[in-house]
């Protein structure tokens, strides 16, 4: 509650300064940079946050506007959507609390229509009888105005957070059987909506979380977000986050380029594409290494392999791994 009375204070008192003004310089990186949205299309963006942005984010109202899409193998095709707070769509829906939930958070100007969720949830659901959910958090992510789109992955977060505390209240479903994995923007939401719940999420994955806006934000994702939090490199230092910041932190062929891609939005993606072929067969096996600058480069000679991805968090598991893939599916080596 006092977090949000000093957010809406500070809100009312940048309402009242001209609208150019920067508010915070520092978000890290080039101020100007040329990112590609979900749909593929390339945008040269201001990534520092301004007085207009921060009018834009307080449009954004993601208690009413995110929208919760239920899969489950008895629905695995037509969402069942879901609103926080409505009971009695919860209590029709296919929900069942005595399994587990995995929750998928797609990047900026990106839905649920997008390549995350489409590739994720079937492969979570053949992996294992759970129910999916999509949150479509468009409201707040479709925006043009990236500075915008990274304060509202703030407030979706903690948005998302008390949905899981509803579903939790309502179903006696508890954060011990979730498992968060996010894209992007979406993969400093996981760690937000981890440290804002009433428990402790099982398992959180942050899919190569965005590198702009977030090199000094404290609100990037934190390793003791959740019991278990692994991150997956594909792109670092460029569309990705590169230095390490989960119990566990994979850097495939290095971090950067991913075989059989040509552009960093395909790199971008890899990770999710990974993941979904975790699920299925396992595989992907890392080597540690003592840094992350030794992950990406190659240079890892510590002894102890680990699994990137699959269905179970590997909880107590620490360490920055590397490991080689194949160009096209199937991209594990083993
Ligand atoms: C909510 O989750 C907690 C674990 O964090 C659990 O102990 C509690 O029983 C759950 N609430 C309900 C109503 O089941």
């Amino acid at each position: 509650m006092l977090a949000l009375t000093a957010s809406v204070l500070l809100l009312a008192a940048a309402a009242a300064l001209p609208t150019n003004d920067l508010v915070i310089s520092k978000l890290g990186g080039d101020r100007y940079q040329y990112m590609r949205a979900g749909n593929g299309v390339l945008h040269l963006v201001d990534t520092w946050l301004k007085v207009s942005d921060l009018n834009a984010a307080a449009r954004y109202a993601p208690d009413t506007q995110n929208v919760y899409h239920l899969f489950t193998r008895a629905n695995p095709t037509v969402s069942q959507p879901i609103l926080i707070g409505a009971n009695g769509v919860l209590g029709s829906s296919n929900f069942n609390p005595s399994r587990r939930t995995i929750m998928i958070l797609h990047g900026w100007i990106d839905n649920v229509l997008g390549d995350v969720t489409t590739v994720l949830i079937p492969a979570f659901l053949e992996a294992e009888d759970v129910n999916v959910i999509a949150v479509d958090w468009s409201a707040g992510a479709s925006t043009i105005n990236y500075a915008a789109a990274v304060v509202n992955t703030v407030t979706s977060g903690e948005a998302v957070a008390r949905f899981i505390n509803w579903l939790n209240q309502s179903t006696g479903s508890t954060p011990a059987q979730f498992h968060i994995a996010g894209h992007s923007l979406g993969g400093h939401q996981s760690g937000i909506i981890g440290r804002n719940v009433n428990g402790n999420i099982a398992c959180l994955r942050a899919l190569d979380p965005a590198l702009p806006g977030w090199i000094t934000n404290d609100n990037k994702f934190r390793a003791n977000d959740g019991a278990y939090t692994e991150v997956i490199h594909t792109n670092a230092g460029l569309l990705g986050y590169i230095t390490n910041l989960g119990h566990t932190d994979f850097y495939p062929n290095g971090g950067i380029n991913m075989p059989g891609c040509n552009s960093q939005q395909c790199d971008h993606d890899r990770c999710f594409y990974y993941l979904a072929e975790s699920l299925r067969t396992g595989g992907f096996t890392g080597t540690r290494c003592a840094t992350y600058a030794g992950a990406m480069t190659g240079n890892c000679v510590l002894w102890g392999n680990l699994q990137m991805g699959g269905l179970r968090p590997k909880t107590g598991s620490t360490g920055i791994y590397y490991l080689q893939t194949n160009a096209a599916p199937p991209f594990s080596r083993g």
